[in-house]
């Protein structure tokens, strides 16, 4: 039986990401990784963007005061509608923008030092790649930009493009790739320098559920070896999933920052599941309920996701190909 009570939507900015810690641990372990807790990654200080016309008249104000803090070892998620401006919060970390007003620091340095960006790797909202290099060419491209040598360069690039699971396709030129494919070479790109920190501008656009479900697994692990993640996404199943705190950005003003744990949290409510509960015990519980002055408020089979359904189905089919029995439903 497992029982969870939640609290009322709280609004409080969260402090700590979720990396699970091992129960017994050595002091010095301990106070190890609490430094490197909080070490701060990026810092904006009411940073701010106005795009300008050609005559330098105002066109859009994308950026309203940020103030916000990333820390090491977290997946952080920036979230809002379109046009929100968390491109341009990513644009801005990187350099590729300057601000109208306020600081964006990255590792301690001011964001327009280009420098800094050795230690980061970025999947862009567009893909820019070459379309007439293949997987491996694009690869060892980027690895010599960053000045690696012929050995690591080969290394790396077969590590990475087997992550990403397009050794099948690593000799076809990119212009032959589909969105989902495209997707990964550029996540693959990203990580060519073992970047500390990786920003990523809609990782989940274009890949299929399996693809989705990679993508969150290889930006689960990546946080688990010690980077830090940036997202941004609209698909929120997928930020609930990866993020340990989000931002949500409205027409360029933060509206929401905290712990989505915290965030989702709901008062006053406990929810019990349980196996293999008989009728009689399950009238008994109403019982206790109506004595003890609570609602219930629903008592159901609960239902898995779509995403899993769907996941099970490929499964399934990959390692028993044929026509699939029908399910439940039909
Ligand atoms: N180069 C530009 N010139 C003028 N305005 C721009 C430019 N780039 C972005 N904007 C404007 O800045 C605002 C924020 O855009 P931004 O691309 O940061 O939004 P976003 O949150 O990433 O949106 P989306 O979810 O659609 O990717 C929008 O109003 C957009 O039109
Ligand atoms: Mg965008």
């Amino acid at each position: 039986m497992a029982s969870k009570s939640r609290s009322k939507r709280k609004h409080s900015a969260a402090t700590k990401p979720a990396n699970p810690k091992p129960a017994a641990e050595p002091i010095a372990a301990v106070a190890a990784e609490k430094t490197a807790e909080s070490e701060v990654v990026i810092e904006t200080r009411n940073l701010s963007k106005v795009y300008r016309d050609f005559w330098g008249r105002q066109k859009v104000q994308a950026l309203k005061s940020l103030d916000l803090e990333v820390r090491k070892g977290e997946i952080f998620g920036l979230l809002g509608p379109n046009g929100s401006g968390k491109t341009t919060t990513i644009k801005l970390l990187l350099g590729l923008l300057f601000p109208t007003s306020g600081e964006a620091l990255v590792f301690g340095t001011d964001a327009s030092d280009v420098a800094k960006n050795e230690r980061i790797g970025y999947l862009p909202e567009e893909s820019y790649l070459y379309k007439f290099l293949n997987a491996e060419e694009t690869l060892d491209f980027y690895g010599r930009l960053f000045k690696m040598s012929g050995v690591e360069r080969r290394r790396r690039t077969a590590e990475l493009i087997d992550k990403v699971g397009l050794r099948w396709a690593r000799r076809r030129p990119l212009k032959e790739y589909s969105k989902g494919m495209t997707r990964r070479i550029g996540l693959a790109q990203a990580l060519i320098n073992d970047p500390d920190l990786i920003l990523l501008d809609e990782p989940t656009t274009g890949l299929d559920p399996i693809g989705i479900r990679e993508m969150k697994d290889m930006l689960v692990a990546l946080r688990d070896q010690g980077k830090t993640l940036v997202m941004c996404s609209h698909l929120l199943a997928d930020v609930q999933d990866v993020c340990d705190r989000i931002a949500i950005l409205h027409q360029g003003e933060l509206k929401e920052l905290g712990r989505v744990d915290t965030l989702l949290q709901l008062s006053g409510e406990t929810e019990l599941r349980i196996a293999n509960l008989s009728d009689e015990a399950q009238q008994e519980i109403k019982a206790v309920i109506e004595r003890d002055g609570a609602k219930l408020i629903s008592s159901k089979n609960p239902t898995t996701t779509l995403e899993d359904l769907f996941l099970e189905i490929v499964r399934d089919s990959e390692a028993r190909p044929g026509r699939r029995a029908k399910g439940k439903s039909t």
